[in-house]
Order: C-alpha cells, then structure tokens, then sequence
C-alpha cells in the first residue's frame, strides 16, 4: 500500500518540517514554507515496475590517502562555442552537473538546443516542456542540422535516465527540472520534494555514468520559485543566464562552478536565428552617434575578468512636482543617491531641487565601483548642460568624502580603452602605483577628489 503524508518544505532550501514555520529554522527565510503530499511506493511496488536505481551490488568505495589518489587533468569536451567555454572554465567536465537557471522566455532552451547541435558529440535533449516539432521547428530556426542530437519528449525521471542509459549519449540536457516527476514521490512536478529527488537521481546517474547533464531551471524576478535555489547544493556548477528582454544582449554568468572561477562570463545577443557570440561587447556598448551630448559618459568597467567600455548616462532636470524623483536603470539606486549626496555634501552641487535619471546602455546591470566615476561625471554633466567629450573615459570608485578610490585591475581597463581608440581615461591618483604611463597610448589622468575632475574637466568651459 502506498502511504500519503503530508509535510512542509521550504522553498528556499528544501528543509522540511512536520508542521507549517513562518520563518525557516535552516536557511532563517520568512514564508517560505509550502504544503506538500507525499506518497511513498511500497518497496515491493516500486521494484516491480523495474525503474532505474543506484545499484548496491557496486564495489564499495575504500578511503584513500590524498598522495596515492591519482589526478589526471580533468578531461573536458570543449564546445564550438567560446563564450559557453569560457563560462564553464574551459568546457564540459566529464560527469558534472550543471544548473542554467533564468527567468522565463530568456532563452536557456535556445543556447542548449545551439550547444547540442554544434557539438559533434551523441547528445539527449529531454524536453518537458516542448513537443518533438516545436524543438523541430526551434532547430530550423538555429538552422543547424545534426544528426547525432536525439530528442526525447519524456518527464518520467526513471524513463529518462533508462532511454539515457540505452542510448549512452555523451552529453545530457534536460529542459526544464520543473517539469520532471519521479515516480517514487506522488507531489506535483515542479514542488520542492519533486525537484530534490529528481536532481539527486540525476547527479547519482550522472556521477556513475561520467555523462555530463544539463539542468535548466526557472526562476521568477523574485527568484522565488522552488528549484534553483534548492539545487545549488546539488550541483557542480550553476549558470545563470540573464538579460533585459526588451533588449537582444543576454549575459551568462556563473554563479558556482567546482571546476573552475565564478567571475568569468559570456555574451550574447539574441538574433532571428539564434544565439550569437559577442567577443568585443564594448562596441556595442557605446553609442554610434558622432554628437556629443550633456550627461553622456563612458566608464571602463570590468565584467568578470573582462575589461568592457559602456556608456553611462544621466539626466538631470528641474522636478515638476513637489518630491523630486530619482531613477536609475541598470544601477543601484542607493548607490545613486549617495553619489548625489557626496555631490551636494562635498562640492557643492545643488541636487534637491531636480529629477535625476540614470540609464546605462544595453539593458546591462552593473555592480563594478569603477563606474561612479564615469556616473558623477555625466551627473555634472547634465546639471551644467556642458558635454562631455566623446573619447574621454573614466574609472574610479567614489568614497564618502568625495574621494576617488582605487579600482581593480587598472592595467586591464586601460588597455582596453586604448585599443578602442580612447584619448584620454580619469583614474584615481591612488592607482597609479606600479603603472608606467609610457605604456600606453592614451592620456592617463589621475586624480584623487571629485572637486579636481570638475576642474578638468569642466572649468574651461
Ligand atoms: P527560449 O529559449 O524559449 O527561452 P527559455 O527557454 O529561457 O524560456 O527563448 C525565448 C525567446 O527567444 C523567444 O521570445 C524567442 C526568442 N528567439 C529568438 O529571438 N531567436 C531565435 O532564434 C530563437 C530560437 C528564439
Ligand atoms: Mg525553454
């Protein structure tokens, strides 16, 4: 007889507890405890209808000593893709498992339906989410043809991993773990136990197999649904793919890797047919126009490893109502409003009485300190309706005395800007211990206070 229980779990962190909590006792979240039923097989039915299951009969693993364990170079199948290489730390490790978290619509089933076709590899793309055609008719769309990707439309983790088991495919992608549905376990796909024991299948599945597999995952703006959260645990490696859908560019980020570094990652602008690589994002970036208009500047910021130059943008305008708004799209409000308080505290400029929008270029989010520069500078900009020249950049964090602090890897952003042709870049004063200027060809500036930029930059005027 199967036997139905009732239990609450946490959509966080996948604890449970015998009785509703209104804050987490594990992971310390608020309302975040969901109902769930539990129905558990009968042994004797569940090996009756003959399922996939970790096998027992295995030789037992004995403890080793660390010297005697030998390590190879962990083998990795590199993809024709280099973003999606670079992201993972040099390609695909063998028997790993990796998480592609993002909101809906994104396009996670996109960029693994691209990475399945590319590869010259056999490949299983489990879909629970599109019939055979619709992926039929995505895979036109890429425009790729292969003959080694086999397409299973199937949510029975137990089927999966028996089709996977027959079929012995190199590499596995499943869209999307919201959708699987163990049979041991009666609650819904997509609920917090359902997604616990199918990704545990998974990773068992994948570890004694070697096969690498693929997991995407939904998450909301809130990131609120169960699932990607919960299987951080679990997996080797999660990436997050993420974008402004108003816009074509998509980032992929890592956010844990075992095999590799988490500040590294890709770039991609979706097209008509398809995902393409963006090896030189700066370009896009920066706007084409010749015109030099008030409140536009360029910062020399860095995403992950790589030096990128971006435009930043402000307006400042006289409030039409009482409360004077605020707005920053891409940038931390907070963080703008300290900036304009350490603009009217430390140099006097008077704020209050305007409207303040920040926009920066591509939908982008920035969270690199070496941008404030470059947003003081078009917020000064803007107030005082003097342009700012259109070959000059900035990177500088700003502290709350007004000072212009130190950025990470310097050299980097540079370079970068020399190369796209920049004349000039402001940096703080402090960060010109060990540069040798002759280097570059570009007129490095250093400065140390807010209240010199505004001197150089806009005194002449
Ligand atoms: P999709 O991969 O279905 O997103 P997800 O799996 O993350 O939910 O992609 C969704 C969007 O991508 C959809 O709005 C259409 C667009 N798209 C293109 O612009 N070009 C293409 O070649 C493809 C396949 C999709
Ligand atoms: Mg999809």
């Amino acid at each position: 007889m199967a036997k139905v229980r009732k239990i609450f779990a946490c959509n966080n962190c996948g604890a449970t507890s015998p009785k509703w909590m209104g804050k987490c006792t594990s992971c310390e979240e608020w309302n975040t405890y969901v109902e769930e039923i539990v129905v558990k097989e009968s042994k004797t039915q569940a090996e009756k209808k003959q399922v996939w299951r970790t096998n027992d009969k295995k030789p037992k693993l004995k403890p080793v000593k660390i010297p005697e364990i030998v390590a190879g170079d962990t083998p990795r199948s590199v993809t024709p893709d280099g973003e999606f290489n670079r992201v993972l730390g040099g390609g695909i490790v063998a028997g790993s498992l990796v998480l592609i978290g993002g909101q809906p619509g994104i396009g996670k089933s996109t960029l693994m339906l691209q990475i399945a076709l590319t590869m010259p590899i056999n490949i299983l793309y489990v879909s629970g989410e599109e019939s055979q055609e619709q992926i039929k008719m995505r895979a036109d769309r890429i425009g790729i043809q292969n003959e080694n990707c086999y397409i299973l439309t199937e949510t029975n983790v137990s089927k999966i991993l028996t089709h996977a088991q027959n079929l012995e495919p190199q590499l596995i992608v499943i869209d999307s773990i919201q959708t699987l549905a163990s049979p041991h376990i009666e609650s819904t796909p997509g609920s917090v136990s359902q997604i616990r024991e199918c990704a545990g299948d998974l990773q068992r599945f994948a570890k004694e197999t070697n096969i690498p597999i693929f997991i995407i995952g939904h998450i909301t703006k809130e990131g609120s649904i169960a699932g990607p959260k919960l299987l951080e645990h679990i997996v080797d490696a999660v990436l997050q793919f993420e974008g402004d859908r108003h816009y074509t560019y998509r980032i992929l980020r890592t956010i844990k890797n075992r095999f590799g570094s988490t500040s590294e990652m890709g770039i991609y602008e979706m097209q008509a047919d398809g995902l393409r690589e963006v090896s030189n994002p700066s370009e896009l970036l920066l706007s084409q126009n010749d015109e030099n208009l008030s409140g536009s500047t360029v910062a020399a910021m860095l995403e992950g490893m790589r030096p990128m130059l971006i435009e930043t943008q402000a307006l400042v305008s006289t409030a039409v109502y009482g409360t004077p708004q605020r707005s920053a799209t891409g940038f931390d409000l907070r963080r703008l409003n300290m900036l304009l308080a350490v603009l009217e505290k430390r140099c006097g400029f008077q704020f209050g009485a305007n409207d303040v929008f920040l926009n920066i270029a591509g939908g982008i989010k920035v969270d690199d300190p070496a941008i404030d520069l470059s947003i003081v500078a078009a917020l000064i900009s803007s107030l005082e309706d003097v342009s700012v020249e259109g070959d000059i950049c900035f990177a500088g964090e700003i502290g709350l005395s007004g000072e212009i602090r130190t950025v990470n890897r310097i050299d980097q952003r540079i370079q970068e800007a020399a190369r796209l042709g920049f004349k000039q870049i402001f940096i703080s004063k402090y960060n010109l211990k060990g540069l040798d200027l002759e280097n570059y060809d570009i007129e490095v500036t250093p400065i140390g206070k807010v209240e010199e930029l505004y001197r150089t930059l806009f005194d002449e005027f």
